[in-house]
This record gives structure tokens, C-alpha cells and sequence, in this order.
């Protein structure tokens, strides 16, 4: 498994750092509102657990997942929804937690959709932004990182559901996607 990432770009240490940050800031922004916090699967389980632990404030919590990218390294640009959040947004101060942004496709229309349920406020917290690829009109509010274009493995993200469970962010080498 390490031998297909090419470098390390983040460090478990430097990690936890940063989710320590954002986790402040998020507990400094929604003090007494408790937010909902929702998870976009898979990527972002390991950034959330860390996260939530981080903020330390009342919030509650819900999972969602979509897809736009089947087993490939490029996005299709499609999002469907797989998995539903099991409750009634309207009226709740929702941050929506993603492990990257890449063309910000899915975090457009998840947005828009919580939007149009209701929501009281809509953010977004994302662990990584590629923001040079970005082609749907989406920003973050929380980011950890802003990285170059390049495909990266690990705390939660993957190539073909591999590598998730990596510690550290690190560059995938190119012979394991272009063989
Ligand atoms: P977007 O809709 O194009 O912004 O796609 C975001 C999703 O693409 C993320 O939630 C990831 O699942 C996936 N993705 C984008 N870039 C990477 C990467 O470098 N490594 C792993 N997954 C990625
Ligand atoms: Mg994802």
C-alpha cells in the first residue's frame, strides 16, 4: 500500500493540526447552534470522526452519500444520491463535510438541495480544495488545504475504494491509475 503513493503531502501530525483549527473555528462560529453536521460518504468518514471530535460543541450528526465518480480518477460530472439523510433538515444550521473538492460538482448540487429543504444556513467544510479545477460555482467556507492537481490517497479518500485507511494524504503514483 505505501509503495504506490509517490509523497507524503500531509503528515498525521500536521493533520490532526489542522482539523484541531478547523474544529475551533467551526466551535467558535456555531457556538449555542448546535449544527448538523453531515457526513458525505465515503471520503470524508475518517475527517469527520476527527472533525466533530474537534469542534466539541453540541451539533448532531447524519450521513449522505453520492456519486460521481465510479471506480475511474475523473469526474463524470454526474451526481446521483445514494444514501438519504434520515431527518428534516428545515430550519437547521447544516455544514456539509467533504473530503476534497475537485470539480465541486457534488458539493454544488448538495448545497442547492439543502438549500431548497429549508435549511436555516448551508456550509461547507472540505478537508482538501483542488481549486484549479473547480468548474461548478462552489466555495468552501472551511477548507483544510488548497493542493495542485494531482490524485491523492488516504484519511478517507481513494483510488477504487483502496488506500482509505492510510494515516497521511499523499500522491497516488501514476502507474497504479494508468495501467
Ligand atoms: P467533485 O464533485 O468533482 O468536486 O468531486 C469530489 C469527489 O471526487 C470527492 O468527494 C472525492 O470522492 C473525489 N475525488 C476528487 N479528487 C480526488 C482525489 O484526488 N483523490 C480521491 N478522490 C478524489
Ligand atoms: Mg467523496
Amino acid at each position: 500500500m505505501h509503495k504506490d503513493v509517490e509523497k507524503i503531502l500531509f503528515s498525521e501530525e500536521r493533520i490532526a493540526r489542522r482539523v484541531a483549527e478547523l474544529g475551533g473555528e467551526i466551535a467558535r462560529d456555531y457556538e449555542g447552534e448546535a449544527p448538523l453536521m453531515v457526513c458525505i460518504l465515503k471520503g470524508a468518514c475518517v475527517f469527520f470522526a476527527d472533525l466533530i471530535r474537534a469542534a466539541g460543541i453540541p451539533l448532531s450528526i447524519d450521513f449522505m452519500a453520492v456519486s460521481s465518480y465510479g471506480a475511474g480518477s475523473v469526474s463524470s460530472g454526474r451526481v446521483k444520491i445514494e444514501k438519504e439523510v434520515g431527518q428534516d433538515v428545515s430550519g437547521r444550521h447544516v455544514v456539509l463535510v467533504e473530503d476534497i473538492i475537485d470539480t465541486g460538482n457534488s458539493l454544488c448540487a448538495l448545497k442547492e438541495l439543502f438549500s431548497s429543504r429549508g435549511a436555516a444556513s448551508v456550509k461547507i467544510c472540505a478537508f482538501l480544495d483542488k481549486k484549479a479545477r473547480r468548474t461548478a460555482p462552489v466555495e468552501a467556507d472551511y477548507v483544510g488545504y488548497e493542493i495542485e492537481d494531482a490524485f491523492v490517497v488516504g484519511y478517507g479518500l481513494d483510488y477504487a475504494e483502496r488506500y482509505r485507511q492510510l494515516p497521511y494524504i499523499g500522491v497516488l503514483r501514476k502507474e497504479v491509475y494508468e495501467k
